[in-house]
């Protein structure tokens, strides 16, 4: 490994230093998107990291993203030794890939072989409403298609040269959050005082996640067409760290929380059609341009961060 490009023994060093060495070895890894750091909240025994103390890190720059590893217990008794990135790094912040998902791997070194992902997508599909969860089953990544992705240059055996990306979503994991999920929901279901609600079957569905690098949000045109070409929701991040999770051999779950619609018109009008109304004495009713913004993102996933948290807590000992 001394080959490698990273300081990761500088990097790990300097988190023992912090860290109680009990909680400093943890086997699952949880990446909270935007808005949704509240899923450490309920740690144990919590000790924050800030990444800007580390060797190797950059600082995340995104509003509604922390910038530090959280380390604690997750679970009755002793409780799960857990370690949760406050705020990720993305591509569209201007970082390489291999610096954003370098905290993936300095997870890989701290012991963590299962890692659970979040992060708040649009939808682009109507039967997937504004605040599903949406368990990604599949990605399709234009980035790495096309000359972006995190793998690109020198392989460093035993890293495989080609690695394969058709089982990057464990089945198993997957498997663990619909369980999850039934246990929540008829708990949630049957007390009517907790503050979540009652949550229906739709709350969780499956997906394919396309990711873009931003930081623009779609146009209508990309949108639709990210739609026919099978992808259920769309987002700027996740995937670098997947593709490094995977070549780590970790085993990933990503949950993506829908925070909007991506913005897909039924229709069109032309500016043809509305001038020619205006000559004719008869203008046509006013239409708007509907747009996407962070702060709408930002309000769902503070609304919702509470059913991922539990639904998180609840798996994570399942693991
Ligand atoms: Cl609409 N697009 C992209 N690319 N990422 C998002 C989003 C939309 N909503 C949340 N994240």
């Amino acid at each position: 490994m001394e080959t490698e490009p990273h300081p990761f023994e500088a990097t790990i060093a300097a988190i023992r230093a912090q860290v109680p060495a009990d909680l400093a070895a943890p086997r699952i890894g949880i990446v909270c998107g935007s808005g949704l750091s509240t899923l450490a909240s309920h740690f144990r025994d919590k000790v924050e990291v800030a990444y800007d103390s580390l060797p190797g890190f950059v600082k995340s720059t995104v509003a509604g993203h922390k910038s530090a590893f959280a380390f604690g217990r997750l679970g009755e008794g002793q409780g799960i030794p857990v370690v949760a990135m406050l705020g990720r790094f993305h591509p569209y912040e201007g970082y390489p890939m291999a610096k954003a998902t370098y905290p993936i791997r300095v997870m890989k070194r701290l012991g963590v072989q299962s890692l659970l992902i979040t992060n708040a997508t649009g939808s682009l599909n109507p039967a997937i409403p504004v605040g599903t969860i949406v368990i990604i089953q599949d990605h399709l990544s234009l980035p790495s298609l096309t000359g972006m992705n995190p793998l690109l240059g020198p392989n460093y055996p035993p890293y495989p040269r080609f690695l394969p990306m058709s089982n990057a979503y464990s089945r198993r994991l997957r498997k663990l959050v619909f369980h999850g999920f039934y246990k929540l929901q008829s708990k949630l279901n049957m007390s009517s005082a907790n503050a979540n609600g009652k949550i229906d079957e739709q709350a969780i569905q499956e997906g394919t996640y396309a990711y873009v690098s931003g930081p623009t949000y779609e146009t209508p045109a990309e949108g639709r067409f990210l739609r026919a070409a099978g992808a259920d929701v769309v987002g700027m991040s996740t995937i670098p760290e997947v593709i490094v999770a995977r070549e780590e051999d970790m085993e990933v779950c990503v949950l993506s929380l829908v925070t909007n619609f991506v913005v897909i018109p039924a229709g069109y009008r032309s500016i043809r059609e509305e001038v020619e109304a205006e000559l004719a004495g008869k203008p046509l009713e006013a239409v708007q341009d509907a747009i996407v913004s962070h702060e709408e993102v930002l309000e769902v996933g503070q609304r919702k961060a509470e059913l991922m948290r539990e639904l998180i807590e609840i798996v994570v000992p399942t693991i």
